[in-house]
């Protein structure tokens, strides 16, 4: 028999239980809405909710989350000084809020249905189960030595352990820093040493697109640069033994010894609930950090609204748990509303690319939340892979992570929905912690024009700058895209490093959270995203900065220096591109020292991050004052060579026209 925990060990009582059950109350439309004077519609709601977001988002708080004590002041931000407080002198557990009030009212419902790699396997997860397993590893992790204010790693793929060791992090006051499953040994010590964890969770194995990969291996390296590193938890995904030393804790077996009641932690509204490493401008990777109380409410609201979401609904957002899109709308979303979420294990394409179509119809699928990159891979495997299977269980379709081209997003609707659901592309960040624009809440029948992430959601002001940083009041117009006001789920602060979090987000517009994201206005007031405006670009969903990549492209001896771009992708939406210059004395084959960039950056950072193109250069273009002209190079890249911009600062024209002709020749 299929385990809830990895082995075989750990759980086998449990599948006694009722797939979703219901009996648990289906809110009508936001009914704290009933006391908000003159709204009568969803567009006078979002009116109310900006004009009053005090009344607003108490009356949500205290109606959608459970306290320990009541909240005294609903908000006390300053957004200039990057100062975000929300529901201060409230206590809460997120633990209790996701998973204790639920097992109260239906500890058989299915909180959790792990999709493994191998489809038809997938293993279902009470409310009730998932409280015990949190529980005793709340209470494993307080016996080693976790205490309120710690941060635990959890290097993870999407299983019932992994969601388990985030509530188990929630329960006792610790922090999680969840690091995606695909990143280096490197990558992944580099975010343990900033977070200071000093245990770290893992698997022995890996399973993804019947591949197995390393997990535990990977820790081991990690760790030996990671000296506050005490334990390392290990589960067993699959039979397969690891080596195992005194630092490390078969997970399971210790669990079983542990009491299935766990006394959770009274935390304070703006405690932290988690940090999430994201790519900024820089090099250093950025750990967000988000609190408890905001961040959970937020996440409940925007999952139950954009996507019309209902008791008893199953939610399948396929995002890997490593991701602020698996964290919000995997785990504490759906989890904090008594839903049923789907940890999807696999890839589009396992075994077959009609693995997610196979899935709706198997488990039922009601939402359906996934990736633009995946819909573009699969459309070009053509409907048939789609038309197999029954897809009637599903109500709404969503994306995420980057533009869906019209297309992509015809096909989704059409073939994928029948035209009978609507396609929410939702605009956010992991700084947003939540969708902060997307077409639906909205009128039932209102408008949705593909490709387009429309209305900002309840308590989201969305406004765009000019270059000069001042707000564009009409309609139809381009600008740097910023939020005029705060709002619950917003992160409060990059992890030691505040300063770095105003000068970001705060100081660039002051008074507004700038999101780093351009942004169109249409003439009927709808927003577009149009892309990132710093060095940030986005493969296949995945935000990486060019400055990182530079960094490992700079540590191979032969290089001299590098610039990396990104440019338009028919699948994965950008491609890495990466311009090298070598040293002098090197007289290396091409085709080899290419190959040889391309691992590093995977075995540096991930697989994601490494460069589909190297071109070798003798010269970077640059201003006079030394700065390397990536706009350039990127145009140069799409054969854009006509519209290559202002070049009144480049320091040598001629070098641009090199570049040009090696181009021209190579690619
Ligand atoms: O550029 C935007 C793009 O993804 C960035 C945020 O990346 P990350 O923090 O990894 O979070 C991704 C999942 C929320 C944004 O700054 N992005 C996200 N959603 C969209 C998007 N670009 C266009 N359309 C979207 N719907």
């Amino acid at each position: 028999m299929s385990l809830i925990s990895f082995g075989s060990r750990v759980f086998r009582s449990y599948y006694l239980h009722v797939l979703g059950r219901r009996g648990c109350s289906t809110a009508a439309f936001m009914p704290e809405s009933a006391g908000f004077d003159g709204v009568s519609s969803r567009s006078a709601l979002h009116e109310f909710s900006v004009s009053n977001s005090e009344t607003f988002w108490a009356a949500l708080a205290r109606h959608r989350l459970s306290w320990m004590s009541p909240f005294h002041t609903v908000h006390d931000c300053d957004l200039s000084r990057g100062r975000i407080r929300w529901f201060e002198g409230g206590k809460l557990n997120v633990s209790v809020n996701c998973l204790d009030r639920h097992v109260q009212t239906c500890p058989e419902k299915v909180a959790l249905i792990w999709e493994k790699d191998e489809p038809g396997s997938e293993v279902k997860v009470t409310y009730r189960q998932l409280l015990e397993m949190t529980c005793r590893l709340g209470n494993l992790l307080r016996r080693r030595g976790v205490k309120k204010g710690d941060c635990v790693t959890i290097y993870m793929p999407p299983c019932p352990l992994a969601v388990a060791s985030m509530l188990a992090c929630a329960r006792i006051g610790a922090a999680h820093n969840v690091v995606f499953a695909g990143f280096s040994a490197d990558s992944l010590s580099e975010r343990i040493r900033d977070a200071q964890s000093s245990i770290v969770i893992t698997v022995n194995q890996g399973v993804r697109g019947g591949k197995l990969t390393q997990l535990k291996k990977t820790v081991d390296t990690a760790v030996q640069s990671c000296p506050n590193v005490r334990h390392v938890f290990v589960s067993m995904r699959t039979e397969n033994p690891v080596a195992m030393t005194e630092r490390d804790v078969d997970m399971e077996e210790e669990m079983l010894k542990e009491d299935a009641v766990c006394e959770p932690a009274a935390m304070d509204s703006e405690d932290v609930l988690f940090m999430l490493y994201t790519s900024g401008s820089t090099g250093k990777p950025k750990g967000l950090v988000h609190t408890q109380a905001g961040y959970l409410l937020y996440a409940a609201v925007t999952h139950r609204y954009v996507f019309g979401y209902s008791d008893g609904d199953v939610f399948g957002c396929v995002a890997d748990i490593g991701w602020i899109t698996g964290h919000s709308y995997a785990v504490y979303g759906p989890l904090a509303n008594g839903g049923t979420t789907v940890l999807f294990e696999s890839t589009p394409i396992y075994p077959d690319p009609g693995r997610y179509w196979e899935m709706v119809q198997r488990l039922k699928i009601n939402q359906f939340y996934g990736a633009p990159t995946a819909i573009r891979l699969l459309l070009k495997y053509g409907d048939q892979w789609v038309q197999k299977y029954d897809r009637s269980s599903l109500k709404t379709l969503g994306t995420v992570g980057e533009p869906i081209n019209t297309e992509a997003w015809q096909w989704y609707y059409s073939v994928v929905g029948g035209e009978r659901c609507p396609v929410v592309d939702t605009w956010w960040q992991t700084e947003t912690g939540g969708i902060c624009i997307a077409p639906r809440p909205s009128e039932p029948d209102a408008e949705i024009i593909p490709g387009m992430a429309m209305r900002p959601f309840f308590g989201i002001k969305p406004v765009l700058m000019d270059s000069k940083g001042k707000v564009l009041t009409s309609n139809d117009a381009n600008g740097a895209l910023c939020i005029a006001q705060p709002w619950p789920g917003m992160a409060r602060t990059i992890h030691n490093d505040h300063e770095r979090f105003k000068d970001t987000y705060c100081q660039q517009y002051p008074g507004y959270f700038s999101t780093g994201d351009g942004a169109h206005r249409s003439k009927d007031g709808y927003y577009q995203i149009t892309g990132r405006l710093d060095d940030v670009i986005n493969v296949s969903g995945h935000r990486i900065g060019t400055a990182e990549i530079e960094d490992v492209v700079n540590q191979c001896p032969e290089v001299a220096e590098s610039a990396v771009v990104g440019y338009s992708h028919d699948i994965k939406g950008e491609g890495v591109y990466a311009f090298a210059v070598l040293k002098k004395s090197v007289e290396a084959e091409e085709g080899v020292l290419s190959k040889q960039l391309k691992d590093l950056v995977s075995q540096k950072i991930a697989k994601y991050a490494s460069p589909d193109c190297i071109q070798f250069v003798e010269r970077l273009p640059k201003t006079r004052s030394g700065k390397i002209m990536r706009r350039v190079l990127r145009k140069i890249v799409e054969g854009d060579t006509s519209g290559l911009g202002d070049l009144s600062t480049v320091d040598d024209p001629a070098v641009i026209q090199e570049i040009i002709q090696s181009h021209d020749k190579h690619f």
